[in-house]
């Protein structure tokens, strides 16, 4: 694998948290389901993780600033850097012994994403990415799909959760495209999503609400893979308004078409 000094800092440390999940979800999967146990242990298991990036991110370049989703923001010295992490992505399919969620880690320069990793320690497919240089799975390059008919093509979300505000405009958006496409996948994991946009699997990819720790590193891995990304709202800053739609070059304006009808 040839990456800069950054990227396999970000590869370790995607490795050292992985290793540490991976440990803390053979527990979780015997544990008894209650509201109170397993979510104690899954928010210690993510801290934990999220300790372990830090720990190496910030040891190696403590003048980059942070964004993580267990401890916010911190600034740093260089304000043009920052690393933008979710120990674990996919938190609730973890929590229910489902083995799809990642360690989603990404740098950010003057605004942009340069380099990403999303690691699925639970099946060892570490997807990387680094700004013109092409996206990978372990060894092998990723292509977005080549498909181009809306009626042939699948197509991945998140439904959200818990009464957000997103849920309606969400239905609209599922009961407009579910009777043009091949099929809607919901997998709860949005960083995994954008990787198997990037790897060919989905044909594309959006999702409203969600965090720039959702989704940072897995833009890059669309981009470098082929495909394209861009806000649900025309316009507006994908991170500020947490709407995102990703597909590839083919399906990316069919789909924004759909998902923007008014
Ligand atoms: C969640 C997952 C899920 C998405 C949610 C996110 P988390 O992240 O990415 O797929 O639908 O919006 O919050 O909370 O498991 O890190």
């Amino acid at each position: 694998m040839q990456g800069s000094a950054n990227l396999n800092l970000m590869i370790k440390a995607a490795r050292k948290a992985g290793r540490s999940l991976v440990k803390d979800f053979r527990e979780v999967e015997n544990l008894q389901v209650s509201a109170k146990g397993p979510g104690d242990f899954v928010s210690r298991a993510d801290r934990e993780a999220e300790r372990i990036i830090k720990e190496e991110l910030r040891g190696a370049r403590p003048s980059y600033g942070w964004l993580g989703e267990e401890t916010g923001e911190e600034a740093g010295e260089d304000p043009t850097r920052r690393w933008i992490v979710d120990p674990l992505d996919g938190t609730t399919n973890f929590l229910h012994g489902l083995p799809h969620w990642a360690v989603s880690i990404a740098l950010e320069h003057k605004g942009e994403i340069v380099s990403a990793v999303v690691f699925d320690a639970a099946k060892d497919e570490l997807y990387w990415a680094e700004k013109g240089s092409g996206a990978f799975m372990n060894e092998m390059r990723l292509r977005v799909s080549g498909r181009n008919r809306m009626i042939e093509s699948i197509f991945a979300t998140g439904v959200p959760f818990g009464g957000r505000s997103t849920l309606p405009a969400t239905l609209q958006d599922l009961a407009r495209l579910m009777p043009v496409c091949a099929g809607v996948r919901r997998f709860g994991a949005a960083s995994l999503d954008l990787a198997y946009v990037a790897a060919g699997k989905y044909e594309g990819y959006w999702e409203r609400g969600i965090k720039a720790w959702d989704m940072a590193a897995g833009l890059l891995l669309v981009k470098e893979a082929g495909g394209f990304v861009g806000p649900v709202r025309e316009g507006r800053d994908i991170f500020e308004t947490g709407s995102v739609i990703a597909a590839n070059g083919e399906l990316f304006e069919p789909l924004c078409k759909v998902l923007r009808a008014e």
